[in-house]
């Protein structure tokens, strides 16, 4: 830490700060030294607590009567006063006039928005929904994915690979939107022709603040586009699985029953959405945020190629702690209590900063050092408790695959550029990565 740094609230969440320095490493050790639990006022988010130890995010997500998902499960910048919210709304109801089904939902969700899946749930709900899926995302089910993924990350390297000469390409954009997004669409049964419209919709949908992402660079609002188009896609879906049902997970989705009835509209889609986007981005740049941690420690790169059956499942959880790809969540408390020896007012929020937890100095030995042996890594980059990401074997399989493959076909690899990261604080990364390399025909 700069001994000139003078901590700011901005610091911790503002897309900012992100798109212009990552992960605002510099900002949490401050708090974790000084203020591990902090008030902070930001401006364009609503105030919340600040949680930057490791302990204290177990201990908030362990307890999930006391501290629910329900109704802010994610800070994101939000109006601030009721007439800039009526404002939004009006312009909401705007956008979507000529979609009635999603007026209608709009219409009954009171605060709620669009969107109701497991992220914003609690129990009861919580556990009925998140069982429907479970069995899809267990290891004995995930095994027979193992060869196809094998087969598409081979394809994908011999693409990267060209003729064999030196080439350039944009690590992130180029190679490693690929492999989720395959994933995904095998796991949900997308046909491949909409695989590229799917792909499109989770980046509009995570574009956060980066105009270059978002749908309309210059509109937010371009957002209930997006949904409108994902609603419209996976209601379409529902029709035909509810037809002609198959094996795939969005078969699942549209015949699975709640208390033995369907799901009701917004949360079956809802579920689709969630499904469909929530392994992309982060996947992705937990792959490319470990090329470039790779990339700026070549001791770590060659001790990896050196003995990659010994360190490859070690070296796979340290690209996820030292990318952190999902900055946050957050939670509400339910009643007054006390935290870290602080007062939590009933109502108050808390945002949990997973970025920080996984740099905390009393968890992890030389946490500011890339190590493709840290053993043990006891990163919580895919959460903790009743929430924790349901995708996080799949997640580390993939990862896994890709670089047992990749490494040893390169013959030579560099940066050909600086990265730029993604002006988002809540998944976020690297969102450029130009390489130079040349790669060698699968063995
Ligand atoms: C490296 C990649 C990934 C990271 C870092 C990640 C991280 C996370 C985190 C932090 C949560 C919230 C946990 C909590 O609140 O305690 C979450 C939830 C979730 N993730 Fe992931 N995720 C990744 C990949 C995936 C993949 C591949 C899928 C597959 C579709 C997926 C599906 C989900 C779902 C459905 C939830 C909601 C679970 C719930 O609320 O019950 N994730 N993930």
């Amino acid at each position: 830490m700069a001994a000139d740094y003078q901590f700011r609230d901005e610091d911790v969440i503002s897309p900012e700060v992100y798109g212009r320095i990552s992960h605002p490493h510099e900002a949490f050790a401050w708090l974790r030294a000084n203020d591990p639990l902090r008030y902070v006022e930001p401006e364009g988010f609503k105030p919340f607590w600040a949680v930057t130890k490791h302990a204290d995010i177990i201990e908030v997500e362990r307890q999930p009567e006391l501290f629910c998902s329900e109704p802010r499960p994610i800070l994101v910048p939000e109006a601030t006063t009721p007439e800039v919210r009526a404002e939004l709304i009006a312009q909401i109801f705007e956008r979507l006039k000529d979609s009635p089904k999603l007026l209608e939902v709009l219409a009954t969700s009171g605060q709620g928005g669009l969107i109701r899946s497991l992220v914003q749930m609690d129990a009861p709900d919580h556990p009925k929904y998140r069982a429907l899926v479970q069995p899809w995302f267990k290891p004995a089910n995930l095994k027979r994915l193992e060869e196809r993924l094998e087969i598409i990350t081979r394809n994908i390297l011999d693409t990267m690979m060209g003729d064999g000469g030196e080439r350039t390409l944009d690590f992130v954009q180029d190679v490693a939107v690929f492999h989720p997004l395959k994933m995904i669409v095998e796991l949900l049964g997308v046909p491949e022709q909409d695989e590229w419209r799917i792909l499109k919709l989770t980046n509009e949908l995570f574009a956060g603040d980066d105009p270059e992402m978002r749908r309309t660079g210059a509109d937010p609002l371009s957002i209930f586009e997006t949904i409108k188009d994902l609603y419209e896609y996976f209601d379409r879906m529902t029709e035909e699985r509810r037809v002609r049902p198959t094996e795939d997970l969005a078969s699942y989705i549209a015949n699975g029953k709640i208390d033995g009835n369907y799901m009701p509209f917004k949360e079956l889609i809802s579920y689709y959405i969630i499904v469909a986007t929530a392994g992309h981005e982060t996947t992705r740049t937990a792959m490319s945020g470990g090329l470039l941690a790779l990339l700026r420690n070549p001791d770590q790169l060659a001790a990896l190629r050196n003995d990659p059956a010994g360190l490859m499942k070690l070296a796979v959880e340290e690209m996820i702690r030292w990318s952190t790809p999902v900055s946050q969540f957050s939670r509400t408390a339910t009643r007054d209590c006390q935290l870290r020896g602080k007062t939590i007012r009933a109502g108050d929020t808390l945002g949990l900063f997973y970025a920080s937890a996984n740099r905390d100095e009393e968890v992890f030995d030389e946490p500011d050092r890339f190590k493709v042996d840290r053993q043990p890594n006891r990163h919580i980059a895919f959460g903790m408790g009743p929430h924790m990401c349901l995708g996080n074997i799949l997640a580390r399989m993939e990862l896994r695959i890709f670089y047992t493959q990749f490494l040893p076909r390169i013959e030579a690899i560099e940066l050909a550029g600086e990265p730029d990261f993604l002006r988002a604080s809540f998944v976020h990364g690297v969102k450029h990565l130009p390489l130079r390399f040349k790669l060698k025909r699968a063995a």
